[in-house]
């Protein structure tokens, strides 16, 4: 009898040392009352960044640095310069420095499990940013933060239709798509080519990609006013290249809002400068400043609260009225 009182203390006190053991290690520690974990220590973070593309990606950037320096965070970042392969390297080299969490905005959808699942195996959470990958494994993610690219290429669509529902006759548009192989151009055309084939004189008849840049922005324009006469729309995946195509436009002996009426995306200063100004028709926002939404994640999942899966971030669009109405108080 006695043994087995002596063997069953035994027991609680191993269970006991385990539980305390277990708890001291789990990195959600303090998610059940007091301090939260995030407070213990400094949070280190590596952000592998796409790149520096467009006047969005520059607002994003500074977004992430302002809102980790008041976050207290420690940032390791990375600019992959628009490469897939760039962006694995920094991710790796962040498991190898074991930062508290990843986060990064893929530069194309597809090809990321493997990286993914190494980020799993160290137990480093991974938060994506702005661009979704196409895994089919959400396990590999704590949550995606970013806009509904769909519903910002239907926003553009839905003008369109609206503007040119009483015109008789084809409306030729012409499409500037951004990255290859991105999110924002696979969803802003799907979104787009959704809604407008709804109304058969809307036709497509030139769509190329201008890597979401100025500058081939404005080649693939000029390569399109070459190879097309009557051009009644441009519809450009982001701010940057519509303002190369508007370049392109007026050295053609065009004029950008008139002549070739233009849709783009993003909001930035510089497409609502060119909307107040008549050249940009119609803008469909995309908000870059991302990085307090990213500070607070990064939070919740070290201290091991429930975080959504999908953060959709709100937005709004505006015609070139709109435009020099709000164009005082943009803040990038
Ligand atoms: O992923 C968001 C897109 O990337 C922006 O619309 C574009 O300007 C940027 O380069």
């Amino acid at each position: 009898m006695k043994k087995h009182v002596r063997l069953g203390a035994a027991i609680m006190l191993s269970t006991m040392m385990l539980v305390a053991a277990a708890c001291g290690n789990n990195a959600n520690e303090g998610s059940k009352g007091s301090k939260p974990a995030s407070a213990d220590k400094k949070i280190t973070l590596g952000f592998a960044q796409v790149g520096a593309e467009s006047g969005w990606r520059t607002a994003n950037t500074n977004s992430v640095k302002e809102s980790a320096a008041e976050a207290g965070f420690e940032l390791k970042f990375s600019d992959a310069q628009q490469k897939q392969e760039n962006q694995i390297k920094s991710i790796r080299s962040y498991i190898q420095q074991k930062v508290d969490v990843i986060a990064f905005s893929p530069v194309v959808e597809s090809g990321w499990d493997t990286v993914l699942k190494e980020a799993k195996e160290a137990g480093i959470p991974v938060i994506l940013t702005d661009r979704a990958v196409d895994s089919k494994d959400d396990s590999l993610y704590e949550t995606f933060i970013g806009s509904d690219f769909v519903e910002e290429g239907r926003s553009a669509g839905k003008w369109l239709l609206e503007k040119y529902k009483d015109a008789s006759g084809d409306v030729n548009i012409v499409e500037l798509q951004g990255t290859t192989g991105s999110a924002p151009a696979i969803d802003r055309k799907a979104g787009f080519e959704e809604i407008i084939k709804d109304d058969a004189k809307l036709k497509v008849i030139a769509s190329q990609t201008g890597d979401f840049t100025r500058a081939k922005g404005k080649e693939v324009m000029q390569s399109f006013l070459k190879a097309n006469k009557d051009i009644d729309v441009l519809y450009a995946h982001n701010d940057d290249m519509a303002l190369g195509a508007i370049q392109a436009i007026e050295a053609a002996g065009l004029k950008p809002g008139e002549d070739i009426i233009i849709i783009s995306v993003d909001g930035v200063k510089d497409g609502f400068v060119a909307a107040s100004e008549g050249k940009i028709n119609f803008i469909v926002e995309c908000n870059p400043l991302l990085g307090p939404q990213l500070m607070q994640a990064v939070r919740d999942v070290l201290d091991g609260k429930e975080i959504e899966k999908r953060i959709v971030t709100e937005e709004g669009v505006f015609t070139s009225e709109d435009a020099k109405r709000e164009l005082p108080n943009r803040k990038y």
